[in-house]
């Protein structure tokens, strides 16, 4: 079945999500849909499922129009979709989560429990999936979950999948896997289009790959094109993709964590009695799979968690019990996980951002007066120093994009006195243009001989810019290793294999 996107625009209010994309997937072929946060790829194809309708453009298959008016729709019509948020129910086992995923088809009708158990079989047999029926959903690897997410579509007769930045929340072994099953997908026929911004997968598996930027797509590049060319026809600049750093000089100790345990909302133990020590003059990378107590440990180290035992030792001072500002007070810099929740203030401008928590003291205020001729050439430096894109300081901080938001909390926390410097996935969601100025930045900090804490998802970046690199897994470190080990021990490890 070949699918054609034909000049397909989507507009949210002033903003041009899709601008007149073309794209056409065929059988027997991985598509590639390569594109930076933002660009525009999750609307596209929530057009192509009926989730959205274009305010322009049309859906062909098989060189015929067709209208989606929903998921259904397009389900029927042969397109399956891998959401990266999986929409499984936990507490059923795959064949009942098949059942109720399914729509019935003409060629297969109603499934009953007894089919759907030998149709996953029969898939799951077929591609060397590995998925028992009767296993329960929520006791699976992410990695099977998302496979029975994969054997959902199959059972409906998808022709197309659409897989969407499936990769995120996968171990590097299973992304391998994933990258694998898709191959074999395809080869048996299947239409692919693989979404992502990762270009060492693109590199993997694309036999065709096209481009989009900011809504259009910009161009077709070739598989054989390298990285680098792909990045900046993705950035539409040329970027340089590796960290350049000498190796480390560590010095003293200067932040230590003894057996911390740190407990949500819900009670439940989200860090497990973590210890490390990071030295001045080195970078101590937190890798693993989003969600293994990496950000809870970091959001402590901060003092936004109330129930937290064990001690946080900065420079000699125990941080536990005090408060937030007590602890900014004391030269903690911190980079938050989520710019727009904690990292600013989106109503605030430019310049009120970069001074934040500062307005109270010199040289911002003097007594009650606040220096606002200072921190007019303050804000205009910092501008100029981080490159951040914008008409004015006094613009909204909301209005920037990402990247530029990113520069903005790293410029204030940089120009503050730091003891260490502490940021989570500090460049999630950043064009690698962006990526490499906030790299540049992390280094410089290690190498004016601070103790810099990172927390990373993506290994490649974990092993760049690390000098150690410890590993969570279910909220404990699973080992701190040098960060040219093995990426494949490094994968077990995320796993839960301790080194
Ligand atoms: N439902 C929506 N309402 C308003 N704006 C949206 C909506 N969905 C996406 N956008 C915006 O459209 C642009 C493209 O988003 P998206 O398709 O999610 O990008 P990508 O998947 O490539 O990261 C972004 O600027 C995003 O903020
Ligand atoms: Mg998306």
């Amino acid at each position: 079945m070949r699918l054609e996107l034909k000049g397909i625009t989507k507009r949210f209010g002033s903003l041009v999500a899709n601008d007149s994309v073309n794209l056409v997937a065929e059988p027997g072929q991985i598509h590639c849909l390569l594109g930076e946060n933002g660009a525009g790829k999750s609307t596209l194809m929530n057009v192509l499922y009926g989730l959205y309708q274009a305010d322009a453009g049309e859906i062909l298959i098989d060189g015929r129009v067709v209208k989606f008016s929903g998921p259904g729709d397009a389900m029927a019509a042969g397109i399956g979709m891998v959401h990266q948020h999986f929409m499984l129910i936990p507490v059923f086992t795959v064949a009942e989560n098949v059942i109720l995923g399914h729509e019935p088809t003409k060629a297969l009708g109603f499934l009953n429990m007894d089919e759907a158990r030998k149709r996953v079989r029969e898939i799951s047999d077929r591609f060397g999936f590995d998925v028992d029926p009767d296993a329960i959903v929520g006791e699976l690897p992410v990695g099977v979950q998302q496979r029975v997410e994969i054997i959902k579509a199959l059972i409906g007769d998808a022709q197309v999948l659409v897989f969407d930045e499936p990769t995120a929340v996968l171990t590097p072994q299973e992304t391998d896997e994933l990258m694998a099953i898709m191959k074999q997908l395809r080869d048996a026929g299947k239409a692919i289009v693989f979404i992502t911004h990762k270009l060492r997968e693109v590199k993997e598996v694309a036999d065709k790959i096209t481009v989009i930027r900011l809504g259009k797509v910009v161009g077709e590049a070739k598989p054989t094109s390298t990285q680098a060319e792909l990045a900046s026809m993705m950035v539409g600049r040329a970027v340089d993709l590796d960290v350049n750093k000498t190796p480390a000089k560590p010095a003293d100790v200067k932040f230590s964590v003894k057996n911390l345990e740190v407990f949500n909302h819900l009670g439940q133990k989200v860090v497990d009695d973590v210890s490390f020590d990071i030295h001045a003059g080195e970078i101590l990378v937190f890798a693993g799979v989003q969600g293994n107590g990496q950000t809870e440990l970091t959001e402590a180290i901060l003092g936004l968690h109330t129930r937290v035992h064990g001690s946080i030792v900065l420079d000699g001072h125990e941080l536990i019990g005090q408060s937030v500002k007590h602890r900014l007070d004391w030269g903690l810099g911190f980079v938050p996980e989520d710019r727009t929740l904690d990292g600013l203030v989106a109503d605030f401008s430019i310049a009120e951002n970069l001074m934040l928590d500062r307005s109270d003291r010199k040289p911002f205020a003097k007594g009650l007066l606040l220096q606002l001729k200072y921190l007019a050439e303050f804000a205009a430096e910092k501008v100029k120093q981080f490159d951040i894109r914008t008409q004015g300081i006094n613009q909204r901080a909301g209005a920037l994009s990402g990247g530029n938001q990113q520069k903005v909390v790293l410029a204030r926390e940089l120009s503050r006195e730091l003891r260490i410097l502490v940021a989570s996935q500090p460049t999630r969601g950043l064009d690698v243009g962006s990526i490499e100025f906030v790299h540049e930045q992390i280094v410089a900090t290690r190498d004016q001989g601070l103790p810099v804490m990172i927390v990373a998802t993506e290994l490649d970046e974990a092993t760049q810019l690390g000098d150690r690199i410890a590993v969570m897994y279910r909220g404990k470190i699973v080992g701190i290793v040098p960060a040219d080990t093995e990426r494949a021990r490094l994968g077990q490890m995320m796993a839960g294999v301790v080194a």
